[in-house]
């Protein structure tokens, strides 16, 4: 056991022994989600020696403000100023302006509304197809045979990767997540064969891997307008391939879940199939497929009270906000019609999901194919839970669709 860390004298807050990495913790955070919000504003991690905020209001300023709030030390654990990281720092979610601004702007275009519209109806014609087989076997595991299959089928080869090697993206997105919290047993499990995975990755980031036109390519386009440089390109498509998937994989998870766990919630949006884009947002408040994220404070900043000094991590609890009774009535309740305005489930600020786009259309043509076709959702086993540092994830959803009667 390592010693608790002293809070820092100037500050005055709440201290907690709660380890918000332990296993307990990530395979059912709820019960401590709500001792974390109820202690105070902002908190201390005596284990981490790191402030906390799990209150809506605090994450939500905090995600605002970068300012005093930055992305540049990291959105993990470790502060860049202190410590080397493991890999190249992203050049969008780990830094700020004026980087950020530009690799932003770069990344935002290729993931516009207008490129949602192009890929649409490839995404939605595998959508259907897929919609069919797991319906015809009516049995399946909803992790590897539909949340995981989705988006390794259309988003790869949206970015234009190649189809040889693919196996490396979720192990690879599995280390990164779980790199952002301490080194313990879960993340040293993932990195145990990082080598190949992660050589493959960096190979896969290069101009003459990818397919001309896909987002990957049009990244390097915008290495030869001049907008950015040849690092930056790199570290973007790197970016898209890290956060692209385990997160969509675990929100399709997270929705069939909910679903399945809540049969009205499924009738509702049979009987108003235009549900089903707002579904996904409560789906996300609910079990938010991102549970937390760093910053690193730049001055000393007052909270409610507390001066947090300057040069300290600060966890934000978004999974714990988007539960919170002071900004969702019920929160624990799984509503559709809720509308939950606000969630912060994509983050907020100027580092806001940036491929919160795709995110949505993959959801949106899922649902809307199985819901033509199933009439209800069972789960025939206890979902086994994959626990990660950042994410909250499935590893195995056993579930039955009954499909509807034509
Ligand atoms: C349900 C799916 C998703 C969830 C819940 C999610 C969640 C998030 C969150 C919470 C952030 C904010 C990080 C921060 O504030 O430090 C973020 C940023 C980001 N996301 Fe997503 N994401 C999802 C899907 C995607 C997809 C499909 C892509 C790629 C196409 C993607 C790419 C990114 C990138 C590159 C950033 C960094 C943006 C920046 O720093 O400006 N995400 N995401």
């Amino acid at each position: 056991m390592t010693q608790p860390v002293p809070l820092p004298v100037q500050a005055a807050c709440p201290v907690s022994p709660i380890d918000p990495f332990s296993d307990e913790f990530l395979a059912y955070p709820y019960r401590f989600h709500d001792q974390l919000r109820e202690i105070g504003p902002v908190f201390w991690l005596d284990t981490y020696g790191v402030f906390g905020m799990a209150r809506h209001a605090e994450v939500h300023a905090a995600l605002s403000d970068w300012q005093t709030y930055c992305s540049g030390r990291g959105a993990g654990i470790e502060d860049f100023a202190k410590v080397k990281s493991w890999r190249p720092p992203s050049k969008l979610l780990e830094v700020d302006p004026p980087v950020h601004t530009r690799t932003r702007t770069v990344m935002s275009r290729i993931l516009s509304p207008a490129a949602m519209r192009q890929v649409r109806e490839t995404f939605t014609v595998r959508a259907e197809a897929l919609a069919d087989d797991v319906v015809a076997k009516g049995r399946i595991d909803a992790v590897k045979e539909l949340a995981e299959v989705f988006p390794l089928h259309v988003f790869p080869d949206a970015v234009g990767l190649r189809p040889e090697g693919r196996e490396n993206l979720l192990p690879f997105g599995n280390m990164v997540f779980n790199s952002f919290g301490p080194q313990n047993a879960i993340f040293k499990e993932s990195v145990a064969n990082a080598k190949p995975v992660v050589q493959w990755i960096y190979d896969q980031c290069s101009r003459d891997m990818l397919r001309p036109g896909g987002f990957g390519s049009q990244v390097w386009d915008a290495f030869d307008a001049g907008e950015i440089d040849a690092e930056e390109a790199a570290t973007l498509v790197r970016s898209m391939l890290t956060a692209g998937l385990d997160t969509t994989v675990n929100g399709i998870a997270n929705a069939i879940y909910a679903f399945a766990q809540h049969p009205d919630q499924w009738r509702a949006m049979r009987d108003d199939p235009s549900l089903i884009r707002q579904s996904f947002d409560e789906v996300l408040r609910w079990e938010s497929p991102v549970q937390t994220f760093f910053r690193t404070t730049t001055r000393d900043v007052e909270v409610e009270g507390t001066t947090i000094p300057e040069g300290h991590k600060v966890l934000l609890f978004l999974g714990a906000a988007n539960r919170d009774h002071r900004k969702f009535p019920e929160p624990e309740r799984f509503d559709i019609r809720r509308r939950p305005i606000g969630h912060v489930a994509f983050g907020n600020g100027i580092h806001t999901c940036v491929g919160q786009l795709v995110a949505r259309l993959e959801v949106e043509l899922i649902l809307t194919a199985l819901l033509k076709r199933v009439d209800t959702i069972t789960m025939t086993a206890e979902p086994v839970r994959k626990l990660n540092n950042t994410l909250r994830s499935i590893g195995s959803l056993p579930i039955e669709f009954k499909a509807l009667a034509h």
